[in-house]
């Protein structure tokens, strides 16, 4: 991928002492395409203001370069426990580095896009801010740390961001025509207007006696023009449990009746907002309004809070505290629901007009209470055949098959991480690519755990998949990852890599991302006879070449 927006709609820059300060940089650090979407939204509301902008991905711009900005927009997301995204992490750390430049003169103001029930809210959003304000830049418009659900933030940070740097860049700029209006969409949904698809099918893929729910679902897209490549996710808005719906009402005494956004308070309860996970801004809201002792004092104690809310649900602060509450103090207190995004396990030239999941169940035992989450519970246990689940696509750039057929890849996909794999392999035998494919696939009991074991099979069998490692974790007295399989086969693993192979990692952040990452760079040292530098050097070149792709979460 190249970079994007390069020169359409810039307005031809007339003979001014400062040329550069007539130009606004936007650079965005993405990791699922959010931040991307934000910084283009950006750029074309800049263009049709009639002021010149340039969007780059972090990946894509070289750090040296910042030295010659005066008006810079930076968008970037926070992942895991308050990390960069991929692409911004050379950025991120060229500006704490000692090359970092002084930038005095120049002026910025960053956007931040987080999830609040982390710890770490828009760490990454806050870093900049602070790293350019050390380096001498000043904020043209002050930083806003975007929540999951951003629409109406960051609509307003753009306003403020275009109408601050129309009067900063004093050309004279002409208006631009709408060199840059958005392709037309393929569908008429979105996100804000989803699809509403039915549920096909529901089959548990982990066995009778595992420790996993693991469940393929099967949804049918037919007549919505929806499309998708693989390394694409899908959106699901889901609906919250009725019953426990039902149980927050009567604990907090709200009559379900009332109107709240022209439907009963039950049914947005239902659709609307967010139950079954916690965060601080709940128990701060509440505690404001009711003024309870015991909520005021975890709202002001951030450890205690966070070891509070960490296994606890809504209804499980609610259970703890229940207190009379009005509709607008409930509402008010409660988070929008944000929908959850799985990656897709299916390929259109294969399923046509269906899209397949992988999805793990999240069921817990918690404070004398069953808990299940809010997407995996309502796909696997209150959606029933047949039954309606509104749905959108969102693309994923950062996540794509090599567009030379004779690249190989190698997938790294433990858990649910199998899942953009499946649709990797259907896609390849649709294409008649056969072998210069690997998988590494990892789960605890062979027995029960083996995902798709049947089709793995026969695509070795059938040579579209080349070879797999498995990692049995608890066949055997110490665990086995798939990071250990990856060090043991080091020696042809860098022979792949140095051939041009692609590497994809989907699954689990926090631990399994990391763990391959140094994984990869041990092998990279072993058997490229290199320094742990140059091996950290070599996956930087790798990830800015778009050959190392990864799908975390
Ligand atoms: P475990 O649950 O037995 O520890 C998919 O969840 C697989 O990933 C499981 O086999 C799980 O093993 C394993 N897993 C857990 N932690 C991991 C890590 N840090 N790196 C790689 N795999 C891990």
């Amino acid at each position: 991928l190249s970079q994007t927006g390069v020169s359409t709609g810039e307005a031809p820059v007339a003979a001014a002492p400062a040329a550069d300060s007539a130009k606004l940089t936007i650079l965005y650090g993405s990791q699922t395409g959010n931040a991307e979407g934000v910084a283009k939204q950006l750029k074309e509301k800049a263009d049709a203001a009639g002021v010149a902008a340039d969007v780059f991905s972090m990946g894509d711009y070289k750090p040296n370069k910042l030295k010659n900005e005066k008006l810079l927009a930076i968008v970037a997301s926070t992942h895991g426990e308050g990390e960069p995204p991929d692409d911004a992490e050379e950025l991120h750390g060229f500006l704490v580095g000692k090359k970092a430049p002084k930038l005095d003169g120049a002026r910025y103001s960053v956007l931040g896009l987080g999830d609040s029930s982390y710890e770490f809210f828009c760490q990454t959003g806050k870093d900049f801010d602070e790293r350019l304000g050390k380096l001498g830049a000043e904020s043209f418009v002050p930083r806003v740390d975007c929540d999951v659900d951003y629409d109406d933030a960051v609509a307003e940070w753009i306003d403020k961001v275009v109408a601050e740097a129309k009067s900063l860049t004093s050309v004279a700029a002409t208006p631009v025509a709408a060199a840059t209006a958005a392709a037309p969409a393929a569908s008429q949904f979105n996100k804000k207007n989803p699809y509403n698809a039915s549920l096909l099918t529901n089959q548990k893929i982990t066995g009778r006696d595992s420790i996993k729910d693991i469940r393929h679902i099967e949804i049918d897209l037919e007549g919505s023009g929806l499309q998708y490549q693989p390394g694409d996710a899908l959106g699901v808005w889901f609906q919250n449990d009725e019953a426990l719906v039902d149980e927050l009402l009567s604990l907090v005494k709200a009559d379900g009746g009332t109107d709240v956004d022209g439907k009963s308070l039950r049914q947005a309860l239902i659709e609307d907002y967010e139950l079954t996970l916690s965060y601080p801004g709940f128990i701060k809201a509440v505690a404001e309004a009711t003024g309870e002792k015991g909520l005021a004092e975890l709202a002001a104690d951030a450890g205690k809070l966070r070891d509070y809310i960490a296994d606890r649900q809504i209804i499980d602060i609610v259970r703890d505290y229940p207190l009379e509450l009005t509709v607008e103090q409930l509402t008010g207190a409660l988070r929008k629901m944000a929908p959850r995004l799985y990656s897709i396990a299916s390929s259109q030239a294969e399923v046509d007009e269906e899209v397949h999941l992988t999805v793990g169940v999240v069921r817990y035992d918690a404070h004398g209470q069953e808990h299940m989450g809010g997407a995996s519970g309502f796909l696997s246990e209150r959606l029933e055949e047949g039954g309606d689940v509104k749905v959108f696509i969102e693309h994923n750039n950062n996540f794509r098959l090599p567009e030379n057929p004779e690249t190989p890849i190698v997938m790294i996909g433990p858990g649910t991480g199998v899942a953009p794999f499946r649709a990797f392999m259907q896609q390849r035998e649709a294409d008649g690519i056969e072998g210069n494919s690997w998988m590494f696939f990892g789960n605890p009991h062979f027995t029960q755990d083996f995902l798709y074991q049947v089709e793995w099979q026969s695509y070795l069998k059938s040579g579209v998949l080349g070879r797999m490692d498995v990692a049995w974790s608890r066949d055997q007295a110490e665990k086995v990852y798939v990071q250990h399989r990856i060090v043991e086969q080091g020696a042809e693993l860098y022979q792949w890599l140095e051939k041009g192979a692609h590497v994809y990692v989907c699954g689990d952040a926090n631990h399994m991302a990391k763990d391959v990452h140094q994984a990869l760079q041990t092998v990279i040292q072993q058997h490229g006879g290199k320094s742990e530098e140059d091996a950290q050097q070599y996956l930087t070149d790798l990830r800015k070449a778009k050959r190392y792709q990864r799908d975390v979460y």
